[in-house]
């Protein structure tokens, strides 16, 4: 059976599993990259990389026994622009990402990331700011970053740190504050199973602009505002000031 949670703060699952470079994970190691983040037992990216070979697609899934079945059917279907990982997105991918060539991740999709309602938990989210930074600074100006829940108490924090960092910006014809519709030409799995409940689904797809990518610090200051709205901290103010990062 396979458990609904893992704790990502837990010594197992923090322990550094790095990533192979790209040329060990697809046919075409120079096709524009696709990360999704959380990508539980993989049918969506399953049926989207057939769809669009002009793509890599990257699966990262922190419940390992998901993972080994999404790569026996990746590997049933022959599909050599997808992989899965059975990775923490939190611990290794930073590295990783800093040594992919410049402009090659394309799109970055955190999709109905798991919610830890209780306040104490929410460090377990998975959208941290360190791992904002980290594909703030390896997303190219252009590329994308979209991010869906049916949680507003989840997507509002997530949107507010991204917008923090001031390295986002929204296409001007979206709707706000969330888009009419999913820019993906396929529903994820949770995607189908809260429209099928006729329930609301938040999304934005914000693009990455030229600013730089401020100090993690500083975005986990952002975070703890956004996290704490109710405490007369006005989320525009978290905004943090641009300080460049180090270069690799
Ligand atoms: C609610 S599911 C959504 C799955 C899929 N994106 C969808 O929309 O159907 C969230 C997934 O994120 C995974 N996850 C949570 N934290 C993670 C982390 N730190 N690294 C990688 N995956 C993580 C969970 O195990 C779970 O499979």
């Amino acid at each position: 059976m396979v458990r609904q949670h893992v704790n990502p703060l837990s010594l197992f699952y923090r322990q550094p599993r790095p990533l192979p470079p790209l040329v060990e994970l697809f046919d075409d190691p120079a096709l524009p990259l696709h990360l999704d983040i959380g990508c539980a037992r993989g049918r969506f990216l399953l049926a989207l990389a057939p769809q669009e070979p002009q793509r890599n697609h990257l699966g990262l899934e922190i419940r390992r026994p998901l993972v080994e079945l999404a790569e026996a059917d990746r590997i049933a279907a022959g599909l050599g622009n997808l992989r899965f990982l059975f990775r923490n997105a939190n611990v290794s991918l930073d590295d990783w990402l800093r040594s992919l060539p410049e402009g090659r991740l394309a799109l970055v999709t955190v999709q109905f990331p798991d919610p830890w309602f209780k306040k104490k938990h929410h460090k377990r989210r998975v959208l941290q700011p360190g791992l904002l930074a980290a594909l703030a600074t390896a997303l190219a100006p252009g590329r994308e970053l979209f991010v869906q829940s049916d949680v507003p108490a989840v997507i509002e924090p997530m949107v507010a740190l991204i917008e923090a960092s001031g390295c986002f910006t929204r296409p001007p014809a979206d709707a706000r504050p969330w888009r009419a519709d999913n820019p993906l030409p396929l529903p994820t799995e949770r995607e189908r199973h809260v429209l099928a409940q006729g329930l609301p689904v938040y999304r934005v797809l914000f693009r990455r602009n030229t600013a730089p990518v401020p100090a993690v610090a500083d975005l986990e200051a952002a975070a703890r505002a956004a996290d704490n709205p109710g405490d007369g901290a006005d989320p525009a103010a978290a905004a943090v000031s641009p300080t460049p990062s180090p270069t690799p």
